[in-house]
């Protein structure tokens, strides 16, 4: 017992002492296991001898949020960006009016029209003048030219749903700007683009894969959601893209979410669809993620692939989520909501923790880039009835609602802030 007694003289000695050996060995960690990201190791080491605390990767967020405590009453500025240290997910918008997007809908060539709002009549465009920026740490901005020198020599492939491929083209955009014409090319595919970067030996790729494991809609897309069978077991059709690639994003998130339980198949029978089973949409989640998480876990090599997984990305289709109760979904939204930790029906808590829970699990480290609450907030700056090139006027509010499109994002705007975070975690 009185061995386990520290006399009190003794324990600043021995904090220093632990001090000095958790931050070299955080310091060795970084070098062996973060050479791809071997710029951050600098303020790993500054924000460990500040806080005498050494924190690995995986910390859980309850450390961190008692850390947060730590750290407010210590510090009174904020740090310079550490992705082990700063939660990109607590801060907020700020309006600049002088804040200039990397690019327009009529300089990116690349842009899709679906998010091409300006283009397609949209009238207001403060929704691009807003900056993210979290509680505890300064966000840089998006540098195209040190985007570019990361992926040098690299693949780096956007894989998943509309809304990663909303993120691939925001990514091209942004890089787009700097790359003389000679130097560039896309091409395109039903599942498989690629923006090739010439001079850097970098291309930008996107696969279109909403479920990540198959499914009998992936291509084409079948209209009826009742008709959608998830092979929930299966993905070698997508995973022959994903080889090979040195920087994977994933997502998948609402295609899940068409109905309150997913008609799942798994193993290869002779009587194929019709084994199908209805399962709880969570179920069926988790055996989905579990197959992509052993795929992963199996075939990347984490010392020479980085993996990312991009949270789910809020809807804004209730405008009573946000109390305006004669609001038209998103339609006529001009600005973000202002309520700190505002959270609406069109994100599932329950699913987030079901990515989280199989990650938890995996050996490959996954950086999560965690847009939900962030985008949450931005109920002003989705497509709307921008999506396409006004035709018809739309004159009541049952035809502006069937024809707003409240899931995906106008361009410039939020999911540049998707890329400013993931950016800065490479
Ligand atoms: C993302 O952030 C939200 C809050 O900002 C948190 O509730 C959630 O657990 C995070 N998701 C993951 C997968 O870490
Ligand atoms: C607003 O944007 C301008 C131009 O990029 C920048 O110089 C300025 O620092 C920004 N203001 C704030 C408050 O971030
Ligand atoms: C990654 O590199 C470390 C250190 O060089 C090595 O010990 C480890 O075995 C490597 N991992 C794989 C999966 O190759
Ligand atoms: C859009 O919002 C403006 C300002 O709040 C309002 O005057 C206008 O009537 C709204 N338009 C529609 C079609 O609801």
């Amino acid at each position: 017992m009185s061995t386990m007694k520290t006399p009190r003289g003794r324990l600043s000695i021995f904090s220093v002492v632990a001090v000095v050996i958790c931050c070299t060995l955080a310091l060795f960690a970084l070098l062996f296991t973060e050479s791809i990201t071997s710029s951050h190791s600098i303020f790993n080491f500054k924000s460990c001898s500040k806080r005498h605390v050494a924190k690995s990767r995986k910390s859980t967020r309850d450390e961190r949020n008692a850390e947060d405590e730590v750290v407010n009453s210590e510090v009174d500025d904020r740090f310079e960006f550490d992705p082990n240290e700063c939660s990109v997910g607590h801060g907020k918008w700020v309006f600049n009016s002088s804040f200039k997007p990397l690019y327009s809908d009529q300089t990116c060539r690349y842009l899709d029209r679906q998010f091409s709002c300006l283009k397609n009549g949209r009238p207001d465009s403060d929704y691009r003048q807003w900056e993210w920026q979290p509680d505890d740490c300064m966000l840089p901005r998006f540098n195209p030219k040190i985007a570019l020198e990361k992926l040098r020599g690299k693949r780096l492939m956007f894989v998943g749903d509309s809304l990663q491929k909303n993120q691939w083209a925001s990514f091209v955009c942004l890089v787009d700007s700097i790359i003389p014409q000679d130097q560039k090319s896309m091409k395109r595919g039903r599942s498989h683009s690629v923006f090739k970067a010439k001079e850097y030996k970098a291309t930008i790729e996107f696969h279109w894969a909403p479920f990540l494991v198959e499914s009998n809609t992936d291509n084409p897309i079948l209209a009826d959601p009742k008709k959608r069978i998830v092979k929930v077991d299966s993905l070698s059709k997508h995973s022959k893209y994903w080889e090979g690639v040195d920087i994977l994003a994933f997502n998948t998130y609402v295609w899940w979410m068409s109905g309150t339980k997913v008609n799942s198949l798994w193993g290869s029978f002779a009587n194929g669809e019709e084994g199908s089973e209805e399962l709880e949409t969570q179920v069926a989640y988790r055996m989905g993620l579990k197959t992509w998480a052993n795929w992963v876990d199996s075939n990347v090599d984490p010392n020479k692939t980085r993996v990312f997984f991009t949270t789910m990305s809020p809807t804004h289709s209730k405008s009573v989520d946000w109390k305006n109760k004669d609001g038209i979904r998103c339609f006529n939204e001009t600005k973000p909501v202002m309520k700190k930790r505002y959270w609406g029906s069109g994100s599932n808590k329950g699913m987030m923790s079901v990515v989280a829970n199989v990650v938890e699990k995996m050996k490959v480290p996954i950086t999560f880039i965690n847009i939900t609450q962030l985008s949450e907030y931005r109920k002003d700056a989705h497509s709307s009835i921008y999506v396409k090139l006004k035709k018809e006027m739309l004159t009541n509010n049952k035809q502006i609602a069937d024809n707003s499109d409240c899931i995906h994002w106008c361009l410039p705007g939020v999911p540049d802030t998707w890329n400013q975070i993931f950016l800065a975690y490479l």
